[in-house]
């Protein structure tokens, strides 16, 4: 039986073993009804990585449960609804992905979301701390460049704080830029491999096309079009949707792309290397996005960002500039 919509008691430890028999993770989307959460829900039910999946919103999540729950994937579903599942949604997590919260309309910065975002990933963090301290966290949830710096807060709070599980995401940045560079080049973009490092936001979303594999070069006129382009690729679908939200399709093929990552290094795969927003000694700040290396214990290497040319350094100093006071205002929302 795979659809079961929890009441605020009873579930304790689910079976972490897939219907094949092999060891299978299991995951909890917290935001799942949303634009975000739905199709990341329905990929996150097609990974044979995932043994139990859990789906928790505040609003229509039975709806999205019984529906997920009719595909003839391996992962058992559960829906959960309203703050009081959220524990019985967290319980026994290896892994947890939180688009919970709201999006931008045009005009609006990823920062006008901070006032109603902050207390929303506060609230989830601390239920993660209480219920699956040892779980993943990806956070998906804007300004990603402020509740990273908040859910490491609530962390270190509750003494559950570990560097190496909690990552902000920024897959959708590295996606774009796959794309567009692959449109430069003419090539197939899954053949295009693109660091974009710093954050997620603006100018502080830095692509280093310096290091794109395959090796390439680009004139100043295409480097120029590919950073902007890569830097504002987020209001470009904001604008686009005309009020109607923000990237949700494509955010939730990188999320889960990223989330698989973060699977297989759990599984214990080699060589597992996606680029995210994670507290780190790269730059002088505390949080920083770059190349990490995923293993069973999480982030197991943060790799530094290699050579940059001057194009680049001068990038780095302005997305270093923005981030510092987006961590800042992200810490002292905790600690105030
Ligand atoms: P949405 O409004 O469609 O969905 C958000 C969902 O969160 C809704 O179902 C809502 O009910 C739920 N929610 C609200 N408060 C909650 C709470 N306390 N607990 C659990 N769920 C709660 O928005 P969306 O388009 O899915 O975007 C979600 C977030 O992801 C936004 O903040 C957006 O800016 C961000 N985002 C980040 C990236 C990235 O690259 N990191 C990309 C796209 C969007
Ligand atoms: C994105 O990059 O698409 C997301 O951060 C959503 C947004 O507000 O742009």
């Amino acid at each position: 039986m795979g659809l079961k919509m929890e009441e605020s008691s009873g579930l304790q430890q689910v079976n972490c073993r897939a219907k094949d028999g092999s060891a299978g993770f299991r995951v909890a989307i917290l935001g799942a009804a949303g634009g975000i959460g739905q199709p990341l829900a329905m990929l996150m039910k097609m990974n044979p990585l995932v043994s139990v999946l859990h789906l928790y919103d505040v609003v229509n999540s039975p709806g999205v449960t019984a529906d997920i729950s009719h595909m003839d994937t391996g992962a058992v579903v559960r829906g959960f609804l309203g703050q009081n599942q959220l524990e019985n949604a967290l319980t026994g997590m290896d892994l947890v992905i939180i688009p919970a919260g709201v999006p931008r309309k045009p005009g609006m910065t990823r920062d006008d979301l901070f006032n109603i975002n902050a207390g929303i990933v506060k609230t989830l963090c601390e239920g993660v701390a209480k219920c699956c301290p040892k779980a993943i966290v990806n956070l998906i949830s804007n300004p990603v460049n402020s509740t990273v710096p908040i859910a490491a807060e609530v962390f270190k709070k509750s003494g559950t704080f570990d560097p190496k599980r909690l990552l902000g995401v920024t897959m959708l940045d590295v996606v774009r830029a796959n794309t567009f560079v692959a449109e430069v080049l003419g090539i197939d973009p899954r053949e295009v491999d693109v660091p974009v490092v710093g954050g997620h936001a603006g100018v502080t979303i830095l692509p280093l096309l310096s290091q794109v594999k395959p090796p390439c070069s680009f004139t100043p006129e295409e480097t120029d079009y590919l950073t902007v382009r890569i830097q504002n690729g987020g209001t470009e679908i904001v604008e686009a949707k005309a009020g109607a939200g923000s990237a949700t399709l494509s955010m939730a093929y990188a999320a889960v792309k990223f989330a698989d990552a973060c699977l297989r290094g759990l599984r214990g795969d080699a060589g597992v290397v996606q680029c995210a927003f994670v507290a780190s000694q790269v730059t002088e700040l505390p949080f920083f996005a770059s190349k990490v290396r995923l293993g069973r214990t999480g982030i197991e290497e943060i790799y530094p960002l290699g050579p940059l040319n001057a194009y680049e350094r001068i990038g780095l100093d302005k997305a270093k500039k923005e981030l510092a006071s987006s961590i800042e205002k992200g810490v002292s929302f905790i600690k105030k």
